[in-house]
């Protein structure tokens, strides 16, 4: 029996498709450069810091004859960072194809497990068998990723000498946010030491947040959006069918609600929760589920005791009570790291010694919390020191603070309904799945532009395909300096340039959309049913990009 499924094989063969200007490789496409840029907001310190990449031009490619010249044979590195997102895969087959379109003596070496593969020389030589049985499949699989920050000069120290062992001249970050931000960093680094060393980056993120004017939207966002929509979808069906549960949905996004956002516009739920929102109207957590509590009562007045929430991965943290909390809890966490007494505390002993060093006011917060929220607040942060919001039953939190409520209510006889709940959290579901036409050909045309960049000697770069909501033909390609993208946040305690990330505007049309029905939405249902992703078939159902690309691009 083959070891590969049947749509695995047939999309194998899928020839995603380029813009125009990419078309006939990256030695007939002539750069045009746009004025100089300036970052989004500090920029006398990012000036600063980026002394050597600061300020760059927007490039836009535009195709040009090709000259006939053979391009000097280079080596470039590729990197896979952070979380995962469909297309991945793609965006290193794009890489591959435009260099050894370029010069078949190109060669490309992927670095596995993230960053950390750069600095201790793990990697393999791609070679065209290799990329060919990951075309057109999700996953990060083909060198794996992992989320090392590279920032520190010892690590620019390694991953120059691993360079230069392996005569790389050029190297590829797909990642997010913060992976880009360290792109940045590397490619200053490399810039000042005069080591010939190029970095170009490519956005990644099922998230949705690195996004701007150039970067329309990060790869993953659309095939993890639509697979979340799929399984929504079915749940409302079965909801609507047997009528006797209220389904809480938590939907994965570290910070911004993008996500939740879309998955929500695509399915129309009974209730969705944006954390931006709650943030900006300074909802408590109680406020929050009396806004649920509200909508369940009147739904049971109407006789129906079932419904569907959506509630974003990283609303806890824009909850402003908690946000003290956390962050409180973030240096307090970081200083008891090494703390032999509190490491070796039973749980109970280390929620009173928590508790004992938060603030009365943080204390009190984190005290109102059922043990289980508490020891998910109090598991190791990732790398970048945030709380790892995907380990947080949020969805389970708010069901037992609206059953403690509804109870009351109903000895109170203000409510007469049934409460029967589930929970679900979608997150790792949507983050492999085969990328959607719109995936697949968007990494395709990143990871070839990324080598267009490459080929035209730009470094401190992100790969842009733009005009996304057009046929692949007419997407505008070219590279953003990743300075433009920065401001200083503070990391750790420390102040640091990092990318800011894009969150949901609440001015916006994205939002508007659901403001503008869930009322609607909430009392009646219009739960609508996306389905599957469609791979083949027609274009209206095959090539759909997003909600939010949709209307966004009305603006
Ligand atoms: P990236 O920002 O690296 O793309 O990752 C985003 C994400 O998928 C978040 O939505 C989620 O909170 C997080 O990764 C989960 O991380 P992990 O895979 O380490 O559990």
């Amino acid at each position: 029996m083959s070891n590969i499924s049947p749509l695995q094989k047939a999309r194998l063969q899928y020839r995603p498709k380029l813009p125009v200007s990419l078309r006939n490789g990256v030695l007939a496409v002539k750069a045009e450069l746009g004025e100089k840029t300036q970052s989004v907001a500090d920029q006398d310190q990012i000036a600063k810091i980026f002394e050597r990449t600061y300020g760059k031009p927007v490039v836009e490619f535009k195709p040009a004859e090709a000259d006939g010249r053979k391009s000097p044979a280079i080596n470039v590195g590729v990197i896979l960072s952070g979380g995962q997102a469909p297309g991945g895969h793609n965006v290193i087959a794009g890489l591959f194809d435009a260099l050894k379109n370029a010069n078949s003596e190109n060669k490309l070496y992927g670095f596995k497990g993230g960053p950390s593969g750069l600095t201790d020389g793990k990697y393999v030589e791609m070679t065209a068998d290799f990329v060919d049985a990951y075309r057109n499949t999700g996953g990060f699989d083909i060198i794996g990723s992992g989320r090392t920050k590279l920032e520190t000069e010892e690590q620019f120290q390694k991953a120059l000498a691993v360079c230069r062992n392996l005569g790389i001249t050029a190297i590829v970050i797909i990642g997010g946010d913060d992976s880009n931000t360290n792109a940045a960093l590397m490619a200053e680094w490399f810039v000042r030491h005069d080591a010939g060393i190029q970095v170009i980056g490519c956005p990644k993120t099922i998230d949705g947040d690195l996004k701007n004017k150039q970067i329309e939207i990060s790869f993953g966002f659309d095939t993890a959006t639509k697979t979340y929509a799929e399984l929504i979808g079915n749940i409302e069906r079965d909801a609507n069918s047997a009528k006797k549960y209220w389904h809480f949905i938590k939907i994965m996004g570290r910070s911004a609600s993008h996500v939740a956002l879309e998955a929500a516009l695509q399915t129309q739920p009974n209730i969705t929760l944006i954390s931006e929102e709650v943030a900006a109207r300074k909802m408590s957590l109680a406020q929050i589920v009396d806004y649920i509590a509200d909508i369940i009562c009147r739904r049971a007045e109407n006789g129906k005791n079932f419904g569907i929430a959506i509630v974003p991965e990283g609303l806890i943290e824009f909850i402003p009570e908690m946000k003290t909390m956390i962050a409180s809890l973030n240096d307090l966490t970081h200083d008891l790291e090494n703390d032999g007494k509190y490491q070796s505390a039973t749980q109970t002993e280390k929620f009173a010694i928590i508790e004992k060093a938060l603030s009365a006011e943080n204390a009190a917060v984190f005290a109102s919390l059922p043990d289980g929220i508490k020891a998910q607040l109090l598991m190791d942060r990732d790398p970048h020191g945030n709380v790892q919001v995907s380990r947080i039953e949020t969805e389970k939190l708010l069901i037992a603070m609206l059953e403690k409520k509804l109870a009351a209510m109903k000895k109170a006889g203000t409510y007469k309904g049934k409460f029967s709940t589930q929970s679900h959290f979608f997150g790792y579901e949507g983050r492999c799945a085969f990328p959607s036409n719109f995936d697949a050909d968007y990494c395709y045309s990143l990871g070839y532009n990324a080598f267009a960049l490459v080929n035209g000697g730009f470094t401190g770069y992100l790969s842009s395909v733009r005009n996304l909501t057009k046929p692949a033909d007419e997407w505008i390609a070219g590279g953003i300096p990743l300075t433009m993208m920065m401001n200083i946040e503070k990391r750790k305690g420390e102040n640091k340039p990092v990318i800011r990330k894009a969150l949901v505007e609440l001015d916006g049309p994205v939002f508007a959309r659901l403001a503008d029905n869930r009322e609607d939405w909430a009392m009646n249902d219009r739960y609508l049913f996306p389905g599957a992703v469609q791979y083949f078939g027609p274009s209206e159902v095959c090539d759909l990009t997003t909600v939010t690309l949709q209307l966004e691009h009305q603006k």
